[in-house]
């Protein structure tokens, strides 16, 4: 496995790559703007193809780097569903797997920091965003913190974890790097409480100050959404009320772009063609066969996802590829619920 600890000394962030090996799909998480050149540069020399770039919560002391990533790479922006980000391209919730070539991350929803924050799992570690922390713990004073529902999220969730899980934290501000659960249990000075109602005594304590960044963070962080009025002005997007419409039309191929899991959980259009997304390329060139079906069949490929991102990356993909009727509807399965669309 590739599996680098990157990090940024203005905010203290620590920023993971991960890969299966040299040459495959790599997942970052946390990223900050401002590192993003380097993160391109590692990917580059390490030959990586980045798919997916994840935020453990939104974040409060720095921007993060996965918009800038996403237009740079075309990978999808993952964050939690609870999430106040405008968009992002998958949602994910407790439970579920954040799967890319050869790793599968363990999905753990840990609200209290903030109520959108999420832990992920690998194999021997853990990545603990700003929820647990080395010998600390995320502040829960903001953003829908709730020191009540942290320590449920560490007690009952984290702190079940193997003891030799290693943790790798969003933070550290002392310069440690890494630790493990049977670490934190012992030493780490908030854990050290008899209830939950000391824990919420200790958190309400703390009287830290608002993070430099936060007035400029927080509202930047919300918007992260792919910028599709280019796509809408050239005419490639339809908007889910349109869509319901050529649903079932002869000459209309409508195309899933979703993963297995997702179809899973939030349910298929009836007759949609599934074409996951990290799939993609390799059907729109000639001989791939969604390149076959525009060209043989003459049908219009009508591309969707979950909000919308990955289906306008799509669509922009098929037009480069010369695939003139290609074009995506508009927020996704997310607007066509909405919309009333049918599901199958
Ligand atoms: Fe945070």
């Amino acid at each position: 496995m590739i599996f680098r600890q990157l990090f940024d000394a203005t905010s203290s962030t620590y920023t993971y790559l991960l890969a299966s090996r040299r040459g495959g799909e790599a997942l970052i998480i946390d990223p900050v703007l401002e590192r993003v050149d380097r993160y391109l540069r590692l990917i580059e020399e390490l030959d990586l193809n980045l798919v997916k770039a994840v935020d453990t919560h939104l974040h409060a002391d720095h921007i993060t780097g996965l918009g800038a990533l996403r237009d740079h790479t075309k990978c999808i922006t993952v964050m939690g569903e609870q999430s106040g980000v405008d968009v992002v391209s998958m949602r994910v919730a407790d439970g579920d797997r954040l799967d890319i070539e050869g790793l599968s991350l363990g999905v753990i929803y840990t609200p209290g920091h903030t109520d959108d924050s999420y832990c992920f799992t690998l194999a021997d570690r853990v990545f603990t965003g700003d929820t647990l922390l080395i010998r600390g713990t995320g502040r829960t004073d903001f953003q829908n913190g709730s020191a009540r529902a942290q320590y449920e999220s560490i007690f009952n969730r984290l702190l079940r974890l193997p003891d030799e899980t290693l943790v790798y934290p969003a933070h550290d501000y002392k310069g440690d790097s890494v630790s493990t659960i049977a670490e934190e249990r012992a030493h780490n000075p908030r854990l050290q409480v008899k209830s939950v109602a000391e824990y919420e005594a200790l958190m309400a304590g703390l009287k830290l100050a608002n993070p430099k960044m936060m007035d400029v963070a927080v509202p930047a962080n919300m918007r992260q959404g792919l910028h599709q009025a280019e796509v809408a002005r050239r005419g490639w997007a339809i908007d889910a009320a349109t869509a319901i419409g050529l649903l079932g039309q002869a000459d209309v191929a409508v195309i899933d772009l979703r993963e297995r899991a997702e179809r899973e959980r939030h349910g298929v259009l009836p007759g949609a063609l599934h074409v996951p997304y990290s799939s993609l390329a390799e059907t729109i060139v000639p001989g791939g066969l969604l390149h076959e079906l525009a060209t043989t069949t003459g049908k219009q490929l009508v591309f969707f996802c979950a909000f919308g991102e990955r289906s306008a990356m799509s669509v922009q993909a098929a037009q480069d590829a010369g695939l003139r009727s290609a074009s995506h509807i508009e927020g996704g399965m997310d607007a066509w619920k909405k919309a009333g669309g049918l599901l199958a």
